[in-house]
């Protein structure tokens, strides 16, 4: 009688423990399934990072100054990128995550862009351009193609000068 309640007892306290046990294991291996697989848990995060601003918002508000978009001889200061058709919507989706130099060095085909655009979203969290897309391409594609000769210009105006030869 009583050797039977003491085994259901200790029946008991080793299913507790079995239990335990595996609630441990899945709590650790969960653990470590982000540790090896997502260590900075960017899985949590929305893919349009939080620093996203609206520039016209911000300008609204008077938090910044109208100078903050200002363009001197063609160059949109505050970025470095030129001035042309298409300019601030690439300002507002490109410069975002990274520098605008990442952008303004490389120079592409319109494919090579969009191919980027494209690892970028797949990769990087860039997000659907929408109807952006086309307009940043043109922009793009138009203002830093590849250039078209692999040669550079000509020297002009160049100050030629004899070299004397030495007496001794
Ligand atoms: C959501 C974030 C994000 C946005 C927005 C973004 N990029 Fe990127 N981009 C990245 C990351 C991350 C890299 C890799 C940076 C590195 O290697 O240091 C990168 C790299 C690049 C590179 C270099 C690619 C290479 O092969 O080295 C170019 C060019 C580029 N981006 C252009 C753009 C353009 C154009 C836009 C606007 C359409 C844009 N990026 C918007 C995240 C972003």
């Amino acid at each position: 009688m009583s050797d039977k309640h003491s085994f259901e007892k200790s029946f008991r306290e080793v299913r507790t423990m079995m239990r335990m046990i595996v609630l441990l294991f899945l709590a650790i291996s969960g653990v470590l399934l982000f540790v090896l697989f997502d260590p900075d848990l960017s899985s949590f995060q929305s893919a349009r990072p939080a620093s996203v601003v609206n520039v016209q918002d911000s300008l609204d508000q008077g938090l910044v100054d109208a100078d903050y978009d200002a363009i001197e001889n063609g160059i949109h200061l505050r970025t470095g990128f030129v001035e042309a058709e298409g300019l601030m919507t690439v300002v507002n989706n490109c410069t975002n995550c990274h520098s605008a130099k990442l952008v303004t060095q490389n120079r592409m085909t319109r494919e090579g862009w969009e191919a980027t655009i494209r690892w970028m979203q797949e990769t990087q969290k860039l997000w659907d351009l929408g109807n952006n897309e086309a307009i940043i391409l043109d922009y793009l594609a138009a203002n830093y193609a590849p250039e078209d000769t692999g040669r550079r210009a000509n020297l002009a105006d160049i100050e030629w000068y004899v070299l004397e030869e030495s007496s001794d």
